[in-house]
């Protein structure tokens, strides 16, 4: 069966995975190490990482009605340390799993509409224990500027495809992880014009 494929996580996933070992390390850990990821789209970044990093506890996740497509490549993958993913719409009253050492997510929060954003952060509160970490991966604007032309260009086909869309602002997303108890620990500038925030609970 064809896997489903994307070539930016393809490009993308070992930046991020250097970025990832640092916070997630080996032995500074309780072990495993849970990380629920939300919006796991083809897996790629799922399979990467704990191929890499097999002290974590992957729980992978997308909306419902991708999360099928998505099982693909968990279930070929078939590791040990890589449940296969939930459905998790992060709108939803009750996300049904109890809490994580980590919370990963990448290119999701200019997909979601900027309510979605929001609730995503408002539920992080009763998801992240104590001392946890919150991983967000993609494009961010800063001051109301884009850091580049090509992102302002993105951002315009964003919203041509769905007028909620859009490049967030780094400020009201920080703002956001401090009202649910988070600190951010850096802000790391990636290839692509995206960045990987880190913040700790
Ligand atoms: C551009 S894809 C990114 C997928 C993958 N993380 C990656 O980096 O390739 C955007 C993802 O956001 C997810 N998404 C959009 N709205 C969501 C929501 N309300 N709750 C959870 N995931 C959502 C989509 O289902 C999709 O998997």
């Amino acid at each position: 069966m064809q896997l489903p494929f994307s070539q930016s996580c393809e490009n993308n996933k070992e930046p991020i995975l250097a970025v990832l070992h640092k916070h997630f390390a080996a032995g500074e850990h309780r072990q495993p190490l849970r990380v629920l990821e939300i919006a796991g789209g083809t897996g790629q970044h799922a399979v990467h990482f704990t191929t890499h990093m097999p002290w974590l506890h992957w729980q992978s996740s997308d909306v419902p009605e991708l999360v099928d497509t998505l099982n693909i490549r968990l279930r070929a993958a078939a590791q040990p340390n890589l449940p296969l993913a939930l459905p998790l719409d992060v709108t939803q009253q009750d996300w049904g799993v109890n809490p994580f050492d980590a919370v990963f997510t990448a290119n999701s929060l200019h997909i979601m509409p900027a309510i979605a954003v929001a609730e995503f952060f408002r539920r992080l509160d009763n998801i992240i224990a104590s001392g946890g970490h919150l991983c967000i991966y993609g494009p961010f604007k800063y001051g109301g500027n884009f850091t580049t032309s090509s992102n302002a260009q993105f951002d315009l086909w964003l919203k041509s495809r769905n007028p909620l869309s859009g490049v967030r602002d780094f400020e009201w997303v920080n703002e956001l992880a401090g009202e649910a108890g988070l600190t951010l620990l850096e802000d790391n500038t990636m290839p692509a014009n995206n960045q990987l925030l880190v913040w700790k609970k």
